[in-house]
């Protein structure tokens, strides 16, 4: 689903959308179960405004499912190693679905023992964080997760890709109706973003990317490889999430990670980690939830620098995207939809694509 032009983009109840999603997947030959959990994650990344892995991403999805590359019926599991550590075996099925579930037995673990550190071994693509940060401060848990993703990132210096878009993210649960989730890829732009600008025929800033040489490019059409964000320490940060998503759990790393439209027929063997820690075990959740509450409201009345409106804590634009949608509708462009609402499955178009293609 690519985006050359002026898109038309409409409004849909986050019900239809969500209806919409799961009756594609499981068209596509996804069982039930994981069906339904994918479209509830991508319902969520859609009315949050996190549109980059939402239901754009559900023809490619499709195919991967068409072809094979997600196990249906899979054997997942959960090993615990230790008192606060465990391995969830994820069996390559949809990644929404494994870490969805591999949340069951963290949130447990961190309530019984006041830390869970659990790695999920091979999944498929798991979507934005914040869906599972969003779960963990509901349960009353301070949250980190990380995960691998595709080598599409030149190391600080480099001309070459090696590590992935790697993001990190963190909650903390409050006293309001808005958790406190913060949520970042650890490159300065999404790729999404640079697409985009390919779309609309405009420069990018010489900060996002670098060309086959390694020269930073303002072209969007040039771009093969993406910068880590501020240098040397988004490079170090992406190092980091690579060792603890994948290392620890013995899988492949660095520029042996899978491609997204690489070997569709078969998983990606994909890493996560969840690192939950119960306030309780620490300063007490109340007097916890007080400070953050507090802390998110001094951050909303700090006087705004010329040129900004306000103050926003981080993730409020995403907590108030969310709130909006709920009454409002998600905005989609209109040919996801026709997608959706067609009988087609997937066109072949993502298999063997290179990572900057369109
Ligand atoms: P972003 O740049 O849109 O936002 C980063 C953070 O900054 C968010 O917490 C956001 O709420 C906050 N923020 C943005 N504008 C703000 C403002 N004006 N005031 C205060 N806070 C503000 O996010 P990015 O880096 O584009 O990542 C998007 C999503 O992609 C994330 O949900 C991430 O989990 C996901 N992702 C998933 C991957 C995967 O393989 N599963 C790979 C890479 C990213």
């Amino acid at each position: 689903m690519s985006a050359h032009h002026e898109e038309k983009i409409i409004k849909v109840s986050p019900e239809r959308l969500y209806n919409l999603m799961n009756q594609k997947l499981q068209a596509a030959g996804l069982d039930q179960d994981q069906a339904e959990e994918t479209a509830k994650h991508l319902t969520f990344a859609d009315m949050s405004g996190i549109h980059s892995h939402g239901a754009v991403r559900v023809e490619y999805y499709a195919e991967r499912i068409n072809k094979g590359g997600i196990t249906n019926q899979p054997n997942i599991s959960f090993e615990q190693t230790g008192p606060s550590t465990g391995i969830f075996h994820g069996d390559n099925a949809q990644g929404h679905f494994v870490a969805n579930k591999a949340l069951v037995p963290a949130i447990g673990m961190a309530k019984e023992s006041g830390v869970a550190v659990v790695g999920i071994s091979k999944m498929g693509h798991s979507g934005t964080l914040s869906y599972y940060m969003r779960k963990i401060a509901d349960a009353n848990l301070v949250g980190i997760a990380m995960c691998q993703s595709d080598p599409m990132v030149v190391p600080f210096g480099g001309a070459e890709n090696y590590f992935g878009t790697n993001p990190i993210a963190f909650c903390a649960p409050n006293n309001g109706d808005e958790p406190l989730i913060f949520d970042m890829a650890t490159t300065v732009q999404a790729w999404g973003k640079i697409l985009d600008a390919r779309s609309k025929g405009i420069e990018i800033p010489d900060n996002w990317a670098v060309d086959q040489k390694g020269h930073p490019t303002t072209d969007p059409n040039q771009v093969n490889g993406l910068l880590p964000i501020s240098g040397p320490k988004g490079y170090g940060l992406m190092m980091m999430v690579d060792i603890l998503a994948g290392v620890l759990l013995g899988l492949p790393s660095g520029n042996e990670v899978s491609s997204m439209y690489h070997n569709l027929h078969e998983g990606r063997n994909l890493g996560q980690m969840f690192i939950l820690i119960d306030p309780e075990k620490f300063v007490g959740i109340e007097p916890f939830k007080a400070q953050i509450t507090n802390m998110m409201r001094n951050l909303t009345q700090i006087i705004p620098a010329p040129g900004f409106d306000r103050v926003q804590y981080p993730g409020q634009p995403g907590n108030e995207a969310y709130n909006r949608a709920k009454v409002e509708g998600v905005l989609i462009p209109e040919s996801i939809i026709n997608y959706l609402e067609s009988d087609d499955i997937h066109f072949d178009n993502y298999e063997g694509m290179g990572a900057f293609a369109n």
